[in-house]
């Protein structure tokens, strides 16, 4: 693989080794012993998708080269590519980019010479985010296939709803969407249903921000936990082993009610600490696939085989 932007360019063979690497490093690893510098370019505000790159990187003992768009030459007008272009030129090993842009990578993938990972895409793609969350919905039921999965909130706006929809309708999980009618996304073909009809017939519920920084202006949604969020009410009604996710950050009490967020079927934290894992595996991939270290380069347990779909 020469960068990793889309899931779309992984096969789910591809997509089952890197949860199958992500859950050998979960059980431990050596780091590898070489000198690899890792670029983060977020472009974007990030907590989660940056912090857990940054641990990733310290776990496999790379060197990270913090960035900071607003204290860089992007304000003297430097365009993502030549940022880019300068990292490699001062000798990264790997970048990790996040940009409000759907297709920032048409602009600089075909000519930078090391490995590149989407960790943000626009309202487009977020495919590190989809395998935390793959690793997280395996981790619980063991299998993928034949799940219903719902992901409720800002479908429109949201990356993380179109990469992970398109993902696990691969692995086989039906997958419906939960929005109010300003929030859905008729391009894309997923059926949807209502928040109650969600919470009673569905193994996951995955909840969405609204986002607001996508919006032309600020919605005021009066009444939205009631109408269209995960209320105490509608989490009496799941199914015994039903989970609850969410990309977070979480906008407690709008689309969710803030007692939920760390309740027993929470795996909120549980996706941010996968996160971690999912991020070594990727990157170790790259840079094998690259060359850049050698196969053995990294040792991890190596042992675990997870169950494909069937047929
Ligand atoms: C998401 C994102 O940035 O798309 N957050 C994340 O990476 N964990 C979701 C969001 O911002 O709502």
């Amino acid at each position: 693989m020469r960068h990793f932007i889309s899931l779309d360019q992984l096969t789910v063979e591809d997509m089952y080794g890197i949860l199958e690497s992500a859950e050998d490093f979960r059980l431990g690893h050596t780091p590898i012993q070489q000198q690899i510098f890792a670029g983060n370019l977020f472009f974007e505000p990030s907590t989660r998708t940056k912090m857990s790159f940054v641990v990733a990187q310290k776990k496999l003992g790379m060197e990270t080269l913090d960035f900071h768009s607003n204290s860089s030459s992007v304000l003297k007008g430097e365009s993502l590519y030549d940022t880019a272009r300068t990292f490699e030129a001062i000798g990264a090993n790997l970048l990790v980019v996040r940009h409000e842009s759907d297709t920032w990578y048409e602009e600089i993938n075909a000519n930078i010479n090391i490995p590149i990972i989407n960790g943000g895409a626009g309202k487009a793609e977020h495919p590190t985010q989809c395998m935390l969350d793959l690793l997280t919905i395996y981790q619980e039921f063991g299998k993928i296939e034949g799940l219903n999965v719902a992901i409720a909130g800002d479908i429109l706006h949201s990356r993380v709803a179109k990469s992970n929809a398109h993902a696990l309708k691969r692995l086989g999980a039906n997958v419906f969407f939960c929005a109010a009618p300003d929030f859905q996304d008729h391009t894309l073909e997923f059926p949807y249903i209502t928040i109650d009809e969600a919470t009673e017939m569905c193994d996951v519920v995955m909840l969405l921000r609204i986002q607001h920084e996508r919006h032309d202006g600020v919605k005021v949604m009066n009444h939205y936990l009631e109408e269209y969020g995960l209320t105490k009410e509608r989490e009496a009604n799941m199914k015994p082993n039903a989970i609850i996710m969410h990309p977070a950050p979480i906008n407690r009490g709008v689309e969710i009610d803030t007692d939920l967020v760390e309740c027993e079927r929470s795996r909120i934290f549980k996706q941010m600490e996968n996160g971690v894992y999912v991020r070594m595996a990727i990157m170790t991939k790259l840079l094998h696939d690259w060359g850049i270290i050698h196969e053995d380069a990294v040792k991890k347990r190596d042992t675990i085989s997870f169950k494909r779909i069937s047929g």
